[in-house]
């Protein structure tokens, strides 16, 4: 069989057993960037514990799963919005911002310029370069962005370059979007590899600006992609209600 035109995600694993002619067992993935260490032994004997709730439907508030997470980011309860995987969230974030033109960080996940596709938002992308070690050179980023964009879409760390922006450089982004009226959207699916998160998460800034959105889940870090939990944090607590109307409930 041809598989020059195949074409599908590295974790669709029944796709693949079909076109290889492989047994799932022997495939070891490097797909999908899901912690190898897989799923950790509390959660599993949590979940084992508690099937019981599958019975019911859950708090459409998620008061307690927003506090959780609320103490976990330190971050105000009500800058959350939980969602199923960051996937939901980056599709209504871009849904309800619903951009003119925007600039996104690559190279990077593909996933985002789908769903700008969707919208009527042009795209364009800045190019990280392998021979700059794939660091980003933020004067030269600023007079990019300046005047043509309404929103910025940033991965941090990136996937695939695995190469992260500082949070002071993160600061001289969003507060120069801030003073252009540039929505910053940073996805932090990978934030908990990094080796010190505190340098590279911009969680702090959303208590400072109302332009950004961040975007977490317990996919990668916590191999948990089948649970389907992400989470935005943002200070624009009217925006973050404009997207939890569009939710659908639970
Ligand atoms: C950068 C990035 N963001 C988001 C996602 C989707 O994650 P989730 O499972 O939370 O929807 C992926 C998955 O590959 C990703 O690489």
């Amino acid at each position: 069989m041809s598989t020059a035109k195949m074409i599908f995600h590295g974790s669709d694993i029944e796709k693949i057993c079909e076109v290889y002619q492989l047994k799932p067992e022997e495939i070891v993935k490097f797909g999908a960037n899901v912690n190898p260490l897989g799923l950790s032994e509390h959660v599993k004997e949590q979940l084992a514990g508690r099937l019981d709730i599958l019975s019911s439907y859950p708090d459409r508030d998620y008061t307690s799963l927003r506090s959780i997470i609320s103490e976990y980011c330190n971050i105000p309860v009500e800058f959350i919005l939980p969602g199923n995987g960051s996937s939901e969230l980056i599709a209504l974030l871009i849904q309800e911002r619903n951009p003119k033109h925007t600039l996104i960080l690559g190279p990077t996940y593909s996933e985002y310029s789908r769903e700008l596709s969707f919208s009527g938002s042009t795209q364009e992308y800045y190019h990280l370069r392998e021979e700059d070690n794939f660091v980003l050179d933020v004067d030269d980023f600023c007079r990019t962005l300046d005047g043509k964009y309404d929103f910025l879409i940033l991965c941090n760390p990136n996937n695939p370059t695995s190469s992260a922006i500082s949070i002071n450089n993160l600061r001289r982004i969003v507060s120069f979007c801030n003073e252009r009226n540039i929505f910053v959207m940073i996805d932090e699916t990978y934030v908990e590899f990094a080796p010190d998160i505190n340098e590279i998460t911009a969680v702090s800034l959303t208590r400072e600006f109302t332009n950004l959105m961040i975007l977490r889940g317990v996919s990668k870090f916590y191999a948990a992609p089948g649970m389907r939990l992400g989470y935005g944090i943002t200070g624009n607590l009217e925006f973050l209600k404009k997207m939890k109307e569009k939710q659908v409930p639970w």
